[in-house]
């Protein structure tokens, strides 16, 4: 593996390896208060979310709709830590944000949350265990290509490790950015709309292997959804509309909600 086909240098910034950075396992695992998003733009400033307030447990699984322009991925990018509240406190698993910096920010995505785009997302010039074993080698583990080799074959995919993402199907990329969100063991999975790209059949591999691996792992999930159906394999649903939560869903009883784990485990088995 000494010469491998890409630049690090031109990648991302490398980070040293750092403990968890969850600062308290008893915390809820997403909090936001009062969250508002403000963006300039030509015509002036665009009031995007304006004053969020969401609690979502450890271990749930929740859909996020509401209409096209409603704020969900802009919420998202918020709890992803890509994007910084304008006003408003965000909390996961215990650690506010607004008191890390960019790199603390960055180690804290990288190790404790996973990131699922509808368009993949993928590096094109890498391969797609690259793809996979890249951020784990940033985070510091020996085993990278050995870890994201047993997360690709998990996926269905040990066949097709060498493989650029110009080289593989859309589901076969999806799985890939699957494989990659899963291998640093997240506690929180990210997903926006990761079916969008994808035809019904291929589409309903994906979202049975994703809530498999959510299930397997006791991630909370918050999945952002058009589609009811998908929506409906959530234990909850919180509604957007107009960047303000209309609905904040119901938790379920975690007897309840244990019980929907196991039905989403189930779904997911050939
Ligand atoms: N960088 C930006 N600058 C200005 N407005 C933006 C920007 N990003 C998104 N928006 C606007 O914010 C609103 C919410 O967008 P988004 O979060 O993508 O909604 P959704 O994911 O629900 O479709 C939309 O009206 C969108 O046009
Ligand atoms: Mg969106």
């Amino acid at each position: 593996m000494a010469d491998r086909p890409y630049n690090r240098g031109t990648m991302t910034k490398t980070l040293t390896p750092a403990a968890k950075v969850l600062a308290n396992p008893a915390a809820a695992m997403i909090t936001l208060e009062d969250v508002e998003l403000t963006l300039p733009s030509a015509a002036g400033p665009v009031h995007i979310l304006r004053g969020l307030d969401l609690t979502i447990d450890r271990g749930e699984t929740v859909s996020v709709v509401g209409p096209s322009g409603s704020g969900k991925s802009s919420m998202m990018m918020i709890i992803a830590g890509l994007e910084r509240a304008t006003v408003g406190v965000v909390t996961i698993g215990g650690t506010r944000f607004d008191g890390l910096d960019e790199d603390s920010l960055a180690r804290f995505r990288r190790d404790s949350v996973g990131i699922v785009f509808q368009d993949f997302h993928l590096v094109p010039t890498m391969t797609a265990l690259e793809n996979v074993a890249i951020p784990l080698e940033f985070a510091g583990r020996n085993d990278a290509f050995d870890r994201a080799a047993a997360c690709l074959e998990s996926v269905g995919l040990g066949h097709r490790l060498t493989h650029y993402p110009g080289q593989l199907s859309g589901c076969e990329q999806q799985r890939t950015a699957l494989a990659r969100a899963f291998a640093a063991g997240p506690d929180l999975l990210l997903a926006d709309e990761p079916t969008g790209n994808l035809d019904g059949e291929t589409g309903q591999q994906i979202i049975d292997l994703l809530f498999g691996l959510q299930a397997e792992h006791g991630t909370t999930l918050l999945l952002i959804t058009h589609d009811p159906q998908l929506a409906d394999r959530c234990a909850r649903k919180v509604k957007l509309l107009d960047g303000l939560i209309v609905d904040h869903g119901v938790a379920p009883a975690p007897a309840a909600a244990s019980a929907a784990a196991s039905a989403a485990a189930q779904a997911a088995l050939p």
